[in-house]
């Protein structure tokens, strides 16, 4: 049985998701709060989302606020989602950033997954980077975060169903990945070049830490966000990119009326965003 949010109940309690995380729960999806969020009202024997609020707000050690961003999120991602950005990064970009690099006496490549979910974004760009023997030279990091703990843990097992596998290309799922009763357990090799942290986008002090980013991938994440904090959360993935360096968001997202910081960048009819 869901319990239901009065109209009141329900603007505070989406000021304060908005607050906390950026994302923007419009008015017509009251449902939506009280699908996500009424087993824990109950799980927790509290009276209701009133007193449900005040837990949040007054959690010393946040960890029902993690709660929270566990039950909002909306975390749908699969390998080798949005394949020609793949296609893409596995082929100019990667040729251009690493002969920058090499330039600038560089012999790293550094990319963040900004918003990894599961881990199937970053464990792609792993196997993309591997299948890359002119890159042996290099020392390749890929960094991956989301706001959720429960999908980090997920993502840190590296153990996948038949749904999130069902793009890769068969030689790669042959290579990385042993398959047992239909759970598919990613090798030690793809893992060993992702390492993941907790990062909420829009607060500064956690994007703080990364810097120097060659390539940044914030796929399927904005649309989650109003205006204002698309703005906020650009800026700073602005900041931890390195000159020249690139952004790719989902192929349904646009730069367009966020920022005037990136130039859009057409390759191969994939559009990327370059910080200027
Ligand atoms: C739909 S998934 C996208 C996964 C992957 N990037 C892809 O395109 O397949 C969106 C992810 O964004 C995360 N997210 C939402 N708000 C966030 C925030 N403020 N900071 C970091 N991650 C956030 C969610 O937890 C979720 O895992």
């Amino acid at each position: 049985m869901t319990i239901s949010m009065n109209d009141e109940g329900f603007k505070q309690f989406r000021d304060f998701i908005y607050e906390k995380s950026g994302i923007f729960i419009p008015d017509n999806k009251k449902y939506f709060l009280e699908n996500r969020l009424g087993r824990r009202v109950q799980e927790k024997n509290l009276k209701g989302y009133e007193d449900y609020l005040y837990n949040l707000k007054y959690d010393s050690d946040r960890r029902e606020l993690q709660c929270l961003f566990d039950l909002i999120t909306t975390n749908e991602t699969f390998f080798f989602r949005e394949p020609q950005q793949f296609d893409v990064f596995g082929g100019e970009l990667l040729g251009r950033i690493s002969a920058e690099n090499t330039n600038s006496g560089r012999k790293d490549i550094k990319i963040w997954s900004a918003a990894s979910s599961t881990g199937e974004e970053p464990y792609t760009l792993s196997m993309v980077l591997l299948e890359k023997p002119e890159l042996s030279g290099f020392k390749k990091e890929i960094y991956a975060s989301d706001i959720s703990e429960s999908v980090l843990a997920s993502a840190r097992a590296g153990i996948y169903g038949s749904y999130a596998i069902r793009n890769i290309p068969a030689t790669y799922l042959k290579k990385y990945f042993t398959d047992s009763n239909q759970q598919y357990t990613l090798s030690p090799a793809v893992k060993s070049l992702v390492r993941f942290s907790k990062v909420n986008l829009i607060e500064e002090r956690d994007v703080r830490m990364i810097r120097g980013v060659d390539i940044i991938f914030c796929r399927n994440v904005l649309i989650y966000f109003d205006d204002k904090a698309k703005q906020k959360v650009v800026s700073h993935l602005y900041d931890a990119l390195r000159p020249g360096g690139y952004l790719f968001v989902g192929t349904s997202e646009s730069l367009h009326n966020v920022t005037r910081a990136f130039r859009p960048v057409v390759i191969n009819k994939v559009i990327i965003y370059q910080k200027v």
